[in-house]
């Protein structure tokens, strides 16, 4: 592949601005600096723009700490959606993996491989997902206990067994564990149980787990592990 090429698609900058880059000797391929942008290179090369690796990916993925208000789409006409928060060079073929709702906050896998997206959400392939709910009233262990049966909705919607874990100090807290992504399912889950969802945060998702470092509205790559771990190429991870 042409090196302005490999640049470009790892994100480094556009065609123009990499090609810029390359004449002003500012990419080192191989311990040389290369002034050519037509130079083959190919993934096992080492390859430096301006003395920072830029490692090969054929996919990108990103952790997004998603804050309440962003819409869980790719483009919308008038609300900002999560992919408004990276900017316009990333953005190209990136996809949110499964939705949250507007309110909710936290963990939102974003990538362009979609072949992982598919697995992740595919019923069959069970992936725990965990959030951390607050309720406008104390939950019960009768709450849990129906969590843990798999519940009709009252609109006849049957849901697979879900943990509900209640904070130890505060009743109002719990922790609750999904192996499916119903529109709504957790609201609709308390509701059924006389409660309302004052406050909704994803935790984790598979093996990969909301960085505690990550401001809400920041996003961060995956690491190579953590990426890995979602691909199921990490031995002994529990997806
Ligand atoms: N359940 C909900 O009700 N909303 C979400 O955003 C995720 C799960």
């Amino acid at each position: 592949m042409r090196l302005d090429k490999y640049l470009a698609d790892m994100h480094i900058g556009t065609r123009s601005e990499v090609k810029e880059k390359i004449r002003k000797g500012r990419v080192v391929v191989n311990g040389a600096v290369a002034k050519d942008p037509g130079l083959a290179v190919s993934d096992t090369d080492h390859i430096s723009a301006d003395g920072v690796s830029v490692r090969y990916r054929e996919h990108f993925y990103y952790m997004l700490n998603k804050p309440a208000g962003v819409l869980t789409a790719t483009e919308d006409k008038r609300q900002q959606t999560v992919l408004d928060l990276f900017p316009e060079l990333l953005r190209k073929k990136l996809s949110p993996v499964g939705r949250l709702d507007k309110d909710t906050v936290g963990l939102l896998l974003i990538t362009d491989d979609g072949a992982l997206a598919h697995k992740l959400l595919a019923p069959k392939s069970h992936v725990d997902k965990v959030y951390l709910a607050r309720t406008d009233l104390p939950v019960t262990a009768e709450d849990a206990e129906r969590f843990a049966a798999g519940m009709t909705l009252p609109d006849g919607t049957e849901l697979m067994p879900a943990g509900l874990r209640i904070h130890p100090e505060d009743p109002r807290e719990s922790e609750v564990t999904l192996r499916e992504g119903k529109f709504h399912q957790i609201k609709r889950m308390f509701e059924a149980c006389g409660k309302q969802v004052v406050y909704l945060k994803r935790l984790s998702m598979g093996s990969l787990k909301l960085d505690p470092e990550l401001p809400e509205g920041s996003w961060r790559e995956l690491t190579e592990e953590e990426a890995a771990g979602l691909r199921g190429e990490n031995p002994g991870t529990e997806q």
